[in-house]
């Protein structure tokens, strides 16, 4: 918990580590209450650190310490000291063994940090800052050293693992056995992993583009065994794309996941031996959603690439965070769009960092892709870091183009391998490697906010001359500088009356990159008979909000023309977003409510057209979420925008009726499941057909999702037809469908998570009541954070209806649940907490309610870091 009032740690006050640590060999003798830690540091005076030999600090939290010595002699207690975060020793050689025993407590660690329990199995996690809730030690990434493991546990954990290598194992005289792992890649502390426990493996093996063969192993608990294939199959193909792609191969001989159930996020990448979260790993046809399937195949190629962008070449500070979390989700995400179709993830990525980035970064936590300062850097694992990050490293491959790209990224490959880089390095790397100037492209990483652009076009018919004038802007917060204009890729698209693309330039290219730096900037086209009409940010071409006066029978019209796939999805979610405007303020001056009919015929169009993407058509007739419409609104007011949806919910569902259910009923064909991409597409669109059915509220539709929620094959179908009976059936089916699905499943952890986050989800009122049941029901564990994002996260970032009560009493719920939490994982807390710190956004009366329950946690005292630091600086 908290010192008096916690550090604001800052970028500008980086200085090199004073000493280094060679080497590093640790002995656990594990037990749950009492694990004993040995370590024995190879220690040495950093030459650039300057002279003399100041006071060796290490890091260390809740760490019971035996004894220090260094060089062999036990040290006298006035020669170091123990503090609130760690340890000051006198020093008085440049270099020496230091050997620390101390003492600590897996099975009281809540927090999931450090070395803890998760069901009866010993795992880690030390990213950012865990290590030292392990042992004493400079827990810096930049300190980067060879660690040697030995584990003795008692045999009921047959399993004993750590990074690298195994290089001995055996019994001990009393019963127990151990097993020393060495790891010959020198790595900061947080990539150190152990893992002890009573475990299956399934075992494959991968050829390396230059013959070496590794051998890849999975571990679970065994009744989760048959769960595997998936992510196997996975690992391999992440392991060839990176050759293909990158020319990056794996480095040791042995590659290692391990699954557990207690886990903060999603995966680690520890070096060698990475830890998944278990619902990132384990899937099987019965049991996993095809998001769940793509999600795993996404993660474990993410944790597989930072082999080499994170642990090859790491970041010097946390304020480098994005150097490889930003690089990391732009591989994987190209890799599933290699796997996958290109389009849909592209839309849902485009989806996900508009709907919650462009919240954060308009929000009270609002940071630079590379933070200026923290109070707690686990509260900066963050959208905006991850996605926005993986946006600029995207918007660098659109300006250099693939090849040149590659070569910047072999190049800061070949630079920085073996050691600790920063943002600028990279950078560097991009321009060094082709020669060009990207000062203006670096503030990036230094300036905060969603950029608007601001588009109006004008058109010549005497010269046949169209302009495209741009002007940007980036709406700042009062605690940061002025923005500077800002160096924008976008990619762009000129549609004659016929919907063609028109020849834009010399060359004959049909689209073009133009490139933003100015704050007002004209862009002329020669050469046409009539006035184009523009496809702006093709691909979503940069991070940016782009205006421009569209009208909707335009809209309609590139929804139907458009070449570029993203930007016929995007003028679909513009125009619904027009259409949801109107009726906000229809609802609001007491108006009738109704939708246009060009609107509804657009949708049946697209409904209708065979030769489209199945996947692509689900995505257009989905209407946006509340949450994105809340982000595009400068006001939220939640009422009228559940109204506005809900009706066009509801209208669209009834006139398309008859084309929703020929297209359900022609796709609701019995193959075997397989998770691949046409199938997955087909099922995403035959579900949401389903699901606008259901909302008819009609008996026919309803017997239908009745039927599939009865004969569904595979849990796709069967989560779809659940959740449409939540949310549309009526109460006695509902209720049999809910308990029925809980018998068949309760003994499978995934299932029984997406069984809570569908009913913590529902929009039906009388929800709150529910999930105050479903927190005391068997299934639901405090401590268990994937149980507590399904119900409470479930409730507060997907239930945007029934969160948004106007009684205020969703916030108060959760901020009750917030304080409870952060005595148990401050991780966690810190999370859930975020939806009411947005307060400054919403309309009068829950904007004051927001705050009450901010205020309400903050007075209740005794807060760590974590939540301290969200719930502050949104308040003040
Ligand atoms: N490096 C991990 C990943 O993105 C994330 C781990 C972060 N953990 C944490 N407790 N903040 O792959
Ligand atoms: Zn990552």
């Amino acid at each position: 918990m908290q010192d008096a009032q916690p550090k604001t740690i800052y970028l500008k006050d980086y200085q090199v580590p004073d000493y280094l640590v060679d080497s590093t060999d640790l002995h656990f003798e594990l037990e749950p209450k009492a694990t004993l830690v040995k370590s024995q540091l190879k220690i040495r005076r950093n030459p650039k650190a300057g002279q003399g030999l100041p006071p060796l600090l290490l890091d260390g939290i809740d760490l019971e310490l035996l004894s220090i010595a260094i060089d062999g002699s036990i040290l006298p207690e006035v020669s170091y000291q123990e503090t609130l975060q760690g340890l000051s020793i006198l020093v008085d050689k440049p270099e020496f063994i230091l050997e620390i025993h101390n003492r600590i407590n897996p099975e009281d660690n809540t927090s999931l940090e450090g070395l803890y329990l998760s069901n009866g199995m010993y795992c880690t996690q030390c990213e950012a800052e865990g290590f030292r809730k392990i042992t004493f030690y400079p827990d810096r990434p930049d300190v980067m050293s060879k660690f040697t493991t030995t584990i003795v546990a008692p045999k009921d954990h047959p399993v004993l693992l750590s990074n690298g290598n195994q290089i001995d194992f055996g019994d001990c005289e009393d019963g127990r056995h151990f097993a020393t792992w060495e790891d010959p890649f020198a790595k900061p502390s947080y990539l150190f992993a152990l893992v002890a426990g009573d475990l299956e493996n399934v075992e494959d093996t991968f050829t390396t583009s230059s013959g070496r063969e590794v051998k890849l192993q999975i571990f679970t608990e065994a009744k989760n065994i048959g769960k595997c294939e998936h992510a196997m199959r996975s690992l391999k193909k992440a392991m060839s794309w990176d050759e293909e792609v990158y020319g990056r191969e794996y480095d040791l001989d042995i590659f290692m996941i391990v699954a557990v159930d207690h886990f903060n996020m999603g995966a680690m990448e520890n070096k060698g031996l990475n830890i998944f979260n278990s619902a990132c790993v384990l899937a099987s046809p019965e049991t996993a959603t095809d998001s769940a399937f793509q999600r795993i195949e996404s993660i474990v190629g993410h944790e597989y690439f930072h082999n080499w962008s994170g642990n090859r070449v790491t970041c010097r500070d946390w304020f480098q965070l994005s150097l490889k979390e930003g690089f990391t989700v732009f591989r994987d995400a190209e890799f599933s769009a290699d796997m996958n179709s290109r389009a849909v993830k592209r839309i849902e990525d485009v989806s996900l960092l508009r709907t919650n980035q462009f919240a954060e970064d308009a929000g009270p936590m609002s940071h630079p892709i590379r933070p200026d300062s923290y109070i707690e850097i686990s509260n900066f694992y963050t959208l905006t870091v991850y996605e926005k990050g993986a946006e600029v490293v995207r918007m660098l491959h659109t300006l250099l183009g693939k090849e040149k790209f590659r070569k910047g990224s072999d190049l800061y490959f070949e630079r920085h391998d073996g050691s600790a880089a920063t943002c600028e390095d990279f950078i560097l790397s991009m321009e060094d490697a082709n020669q060009v100037n990207l000062t203006q492209f670096r503030h990036w990483y230094s300036q905060a906010g969603t950029p608007i652009l601001e588009v109006t076009d004008s058109f010549d018919q005497a010269t046949g001359r169209y302009s495209l004038k741009v002007s940007q802007s980036c709406p700042t917060r009062a605690n940061q500088d002025k923005s500077l204009p800002l160096h924008i890729p976008i990619k762009i698209g000129l549609l004659d009356v016929d919907g063609n693309n028109s020849i834009l330039n010399n060359e004959g290219d049909i689209e073009e990159v133009l490139e933003v730096t100015q704050p007002e900037q004209l862009f002329e086209f020669s050469g046409f008979r009539e006035k184009p009409l523009p496809s702006l940010l093709r691909d979503f071409s940069a991070p940016v909000k782009v205006r421009y006066p569209y009208t909707g029978k335009q809209l309609i019209f590139l929804m139907r023309n458009d070449s570029d796939t993203f930007n016929r999805w995007d003028a679909s979610q513009r125009l619904a977003f027009m259409a949801l405007t109107q009726l906000q303020q229809d609802y609001r001056s007491g108006e009738a409510l109704q939708l246009q009919p060009e609107l509804i015929e657009a949708y049946r169009d697209v409904l209708k057209d065979s030769t489209l993407d199945p996947a692509l058509v689900a995505e257009i007739l989905r209407l946006p979420s509340e949450q994105s419409v809340a982000e595009m609104n400068d006001l939220i007011d939640a009422e009228a925008i559940v109204v506005a949806r809900d009706f066009a919910l509801k209208t669209l569902a009834t006139a398309l009726a008859p084309e929703l259910l020929q297209r359900y009923t022609a796709l609701d064909h019995q193959k075997p499941y397989s998770p691949n991409a046409k199938d997955i597409a087909e099922r995403s669109l035959k579900n949401t057909c389903l699901s606008y059915l259901a909302a008819t509220e009609k008996d026919d539709a309803l017997n239908i999702v009745q039927k599939q929620f009865e004969t569904a094959g595979n849990m796709t179908d069967s989560a779809a037809a659940l959740s449409a009976l939540i949310n549309y059936g009526s109460a006695p089916k509902v209720d049999s469908a809910i308990q029925e699905f809980y018998q068949r499943w309760k003994d499978d952890t995934q299932v029984v998570e997406l069984w809570l986050g569908l009913q913590s989800s529902s929009a039906r009122n009388g929800t709150l009541a529910n999930i105050k049941n479903l927190i005391k029901h068997p299934s639901f564990e405090i401590k268990n954070p994937n149980k507590v994002r399904a119900v409470l996260g479930g409730f507060a970032n997907r239930n945007f209806k029934q969160f948004h009560k106007e009684d205020g009493s969703g916030f108060f719920f959760i901020a009750e649940q917030v304080v409870m939490l952060d005595k148990i994982n401050p991780q966690i807390a810190a999370r859930l907490v975020v939806p009411i710190t947005r307060w400054q956004k919403y309309s009068d009366d829950l904007s004051g309610k927001m705050r009450e329950a901010l205020q309400g946690i903050l007075d209740s005292g005794g807060l760590s870091k974590d939540v301290f630091e969200v719930v502050s600086k949104s308040i003040n």
